[in-house]
């Protein structure tokens, strides 16, 4: 008898970081996921976005939180049909350092005493410091964060009798998905509430282009730093050679889609190499790699958005400008 060796099977598991980087640069046109912004550097780096004056999103949501907290947890207290009020547990889907949400949360320890909340994120860097402010500056919050990518689907810890649960979905993160993804996601988030459960979500309104272009490409330059910091990135986690000097932060409006994109352009023809991914990958000058985009809503587009995934619209808070808005929608 004789016996014949089977080949070896290595197996080959590539990291979620891996994956996305390897489908993303072999592609005919070159793109990375946004998720891929948010290493520690990158969560840090978008807190800063968000201070400085040209990015009006956070600043007008965190204005719309401050007039109506009480208002919006109240709303999201009452337990559908009746008017019975229920406890209010919290969860955020890409809760980042969870600044705006102190409103909320502080409005909700007012309503009720305590409250449980539940940050999701990618970043376990931005759940560590969230956890330790909101624990340090509110009495009465305790914080589960979870580290877990909600597009992959949410499994949520159960509620207990009495509680109901309203899952932010805030900072205008819906935008970064392309329609078919976003009613996608809104599906999952319904898909894990129960009815009489509610999600508020934040969404940015379609302006003029010079505003929008402005929020996307700040004069300090801070926007360009947290683009290229993507790259800087996979230098640091694949071993990858760019150059971030010979690359470009470009952020364009997309009128027909409705989108602010954002681009990393090539500067000069090279070649990169990415060793942890046995990978070389050319760019010719101009080329740009396709790292965001940010859709703009027009009035009311949210709420369908909402009606189509299962919830019932019942309250959207704006400012005086429409600049952006929040949307209160029920599971039905
Ligand atoms: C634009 S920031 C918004 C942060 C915060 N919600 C706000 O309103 O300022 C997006 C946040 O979502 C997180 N994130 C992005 N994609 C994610 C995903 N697929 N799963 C979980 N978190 C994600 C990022 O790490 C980041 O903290």
């Amino acid at each position: 008898m004789t016996t014949t060796a089977l080949p070896q099977i290595t197996e080959q598991v590539e990291t979620p970081v891996a994956s996305a980087v390897r489908v993303g640069l072999c592609a005919y046109k070159k793109r990375l996921p946004p998720w891929l912004f948010y290493d520690s550097d990158g969560s840090r780096l978008f807190d800063e976005i968000t201070q400085v004056s040209e990015y009006y999103l956070t600043r007008i949501e965190r204005e719309i939180f401050t007039a109506h907290a009480a208002d919006l947890i109240a709303q999201a207290g009452q337990a559908g049909q009746s008017d019975s009020l229920v406890r209010l547990r919290i969860t955020e889907l890409g809760a980042g350092s969870a600044d705006k949400t102190r409103l909320l949360l502080k409005a909700a320890v007012e309503r009720q005493q305590t409250v449980l909340y539940e940050p999701v994120d990618v970043s376990a860097s931005a759940l560590e410091s969230a956890r330790e402010r909101i624990e340090r500056e509110i009495p009465g919050v305790e914080v589960v964060p979870r580290v877990m990518d909600y597009t992959r689907g949410l499994d949520l810890e159960p509620l207990v009798e009495g509680e109901s649960r309203m899952v932010l979905y805030i900072g205008s993160s819906i935008g970064n998905f392309e329609p078919h993804e976003a009613a996608g996601i809104l599906e999952i988030i319904r898909a894990g509430l129960e009815p009489g459960d509610t999600l508020l979500l934040g969404v940015d309104l379609r302006k003029d282009e010079a505003t929008l272009l402005a929020a996307y490409d700040d004069a300090e330059g801070v926007t360009a730093r947290f683009n290229l910091n993507v790259l800087a990135r996979l230098n640091r986690e694949l071993a990858a050679d760019f150059d971030l000097e010979s690359f470009a932060h470009c952020a364009v409006w997309n009128s027909d889609k409705s989108r602010i994109e954002m681009h990393l352009e090539s500067l000069t023809d090279q070649r990169v190499k990415l060793p942890a991914l046995d990978l070389e990958v050319e760019f010719a000058a101009g080329e740009r790699i396709h790292t965001e985009n940010s859709y703009k809503y027009a009035p009311g587009q949210a709420e369908g958005m909402l009606s189509a995934a299962g919830f019932k619209p019942e309250i959207t808070w704006t400012d005086p400008r429409g600049w952006f808005a929040v949307c209160l929608g029920r599971a039905e």
